[in-house]
């Protein structure tokens, strides 16, 4: 496997610990590196990159909407989501997924038996995470999907992935709807190290809501702590990071890998 991540800047991805791992786990000779793209060099640096011979390579930003347009074929849910997360390069052509979705919903999965029929999800956040989110509840058949930002019109404009599903919630007014769900799901930033927490009271969350943050540094959030202290279930952010890269492996190796405790603790690190 020849592959690599592509970003601007690169250095933090962990995706390379992540392939790395599952190329010694399954026995697979190859190279998973960074490739540092700066945005006016995406167009020739990709050229290069299909002259090398690589299998595909991941995108990250800055360049998760431009490599859209370089992509010979894209899927649909890179078209619903707006973005291109993974492309796989083929007779020298390139295909563009996103398994941003995909590492959402399996990292539920994965905790336990969720049935997703049944969930009533609050998103809070209306970012490019909020939208593949949303696209893999949609896709799960989740009936009614509660949604609020800060700056409501990005909300708003998330609304259009199915208007009829998705309510939009004044921002200020998110602790009133809060037993009104029974999935939580922090898509914002907050939260994150040195960066403000989510202020958020969770005195009115239904009793079996699940809570899910898909920040991961630090892996267990105030907004986390706060509601494992309630005893809620909750679902940590690396999960997410990592499941999303398993169907990228598939594709450029056949395999499609595990996701384990030891995997996350080695990207942990
Ligand atoms: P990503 O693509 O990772 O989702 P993003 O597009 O930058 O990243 O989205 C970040 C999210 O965090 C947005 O929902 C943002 O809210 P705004 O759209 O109002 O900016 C949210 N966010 C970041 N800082 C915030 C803050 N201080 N208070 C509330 N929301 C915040």
């Amino acid at each position: 496997m020849k592959a690599g991540v592509i970003g601007y800047p690169i250095s933090h991805s962990k995706s390379p610990t992540i392939h790395q791992y599952w190329m010694d786990q399954y026995n697979i000779n190859g190279n998973y590196h960074h490739i540092e793209i700066k945005p006016k060099d995406l167009e020739i640096k990709i050229k290069d990159i299909i002259y090398q011979g690589y299998n595909g390579f991941n995108v990250t930003a800055p360049h998760k909407e431009n490599i859209f347009k370089l992509c010979d074929e894209v899927d649909a849910a890179a078209k619903k989501i707006g973005a291109v997360n993974t492309v796989v390069i083929k007779d020298q052509k390139l295909y563009g997924t996103n398994t941003d979705s995909f590492g959402f919903i399996e990292n539920l999965k994965s905790s336990q038996d969720i049935d997703f029929k049944k969930k009533k999800p609050f998103i809070l956040g209306a970012g490019g995470a909020a939208r593949a989110i949303l696209y893999g509840l949609l896709q799960e058949g989740v009936e009614e999907i509660l949604l609020t930002n800060r700056t409501i019109d990005r909300a708003e404009n998330l609304q259009k992935l199915d208007p009829n599903k998705i309510k939009v919630i004044p921002w200020e007014e998110k602790e009133t709807y809060l037993n009104k769900i029974n999935l939580l799901v922090n898509t914002t930033s907050l939260g994150t190290k040195n960066q403000q927490s989510l202020e958020i009271n969770l005195d009115n969350l239904t009793s079996n809501s699940l809570v899910s943050d898909i920040v991961y540094n630090p892996l267990m959030t105030d907004l986390l702590s706060q509601a494992k202290d309630r005893h809620h279930s909750i679902v940590t952010g690396i999960g997410m990071l990592l499941h999303q890269a398993r169907p990228a492996f598939k594709a450029w190796t056949g395999v499609m890998p595990e996701v384990t405790k030891d995997l996350e603790q080695k990207v942990l690190l």
